[in-house]
């Protein structure tokens, strides 16, 4: 299944789509309970790589610093960079992280995704956390939607973050009997909670992972 095709989307593509993200999803406010836990009350600054419209901003504990890169920035600020960080290095200026955040950026990253890794842990800080998800494709009903360009199990993901970094915890962020984020009937607050792997549910309804990963020892 493994898949890494040379289809990238440009700015024009996802200044359309990433307008899509402008609300927290579930995935955001989950991805902002785990980096506020990790934070614990200190101050510490984020680097939101593909952070689309910034929502992620806005459920992150005042504690915490934001900023951001994207190929398609809508609303230019201080904190936010336009990027294409696929042919180019990540990085917001000579900055480094405590805490570096990828969301559903890696199923776009093609043959880019091991150099993306490097560059993310050589700004993050000594004990900095790296946290990113990506979709669940042993889903039972899973899709690989045109625009991605890199596709692979989780296990093969969960390898590769492990040439780079410490794999600390890879859990579902959310479980769906269908390939999407939790709505009303698939109990969301539950879910919100839910940070570990359920043996035999998890590998077919999971719709996406997180990993959570640091520096190698
Ligand atoms: C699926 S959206 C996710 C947005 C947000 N992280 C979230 O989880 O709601 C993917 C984001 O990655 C950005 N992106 C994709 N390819 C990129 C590239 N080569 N360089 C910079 N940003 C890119 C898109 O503009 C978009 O905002």
């Amino acid at each position: 299944m493994t898949e890494a095709t040379e289809n990238y989307r440009t700015r024009d593509y996802w200044i359309v789509e990433n307008a899509l993200y402008a609300k927290p999803s579930f995935r955001l406010q989950k991805c902002a309970r785990i980096v506020n836990e990790i934070a614990r009350g200190r101050v510490c600054n984020l680097l939101d790589v593909g952070c689309g419209p910034a929502a992620l901003r806005s459920v992150l504990s005042p504690n915490i610093s934001y900023y951001g890169i994207d190929i398609a920035i809508h609303e230019p600020a201080s904190y936010l960079q336009e990027l294409d960080f696929g042919r180019n290095k990540i990085c917001f200026g000579d900055k480094r992280f405590d805490v570096v955040v990828a969301l559903g950026v890696f199923e776009y990253m093609g043959e880019y995704q091991n150099r993306k890794f490097e560059e993310i842990r050589d700004i993050l800080s000594k004990d900095g956390k790296f946290i990113m998800s990506y979709i669940n494709f042993g889903h039972l009903r899973h899709k690989v939607w045109p625009n991605y360009n890199n596709v692979q199990p989780i296990a093969q993901m969960k390898k590769s973050l492990g040439e780079v970094f410490q794999l600390e915890r890879c859990f579902p962020a959310s479980h769906h009997w269908r390939p999407k984020q939790p709505g009303k009937y698939a109990i969301p607050a539950m879910q919100m909670h839910l940070n570990f792997n359920i043996p035999l549910v998890s590998p077919c309804l999971a719709v996406e992972y997180f990993f959570v990963c640091s520096h190698r020892k």
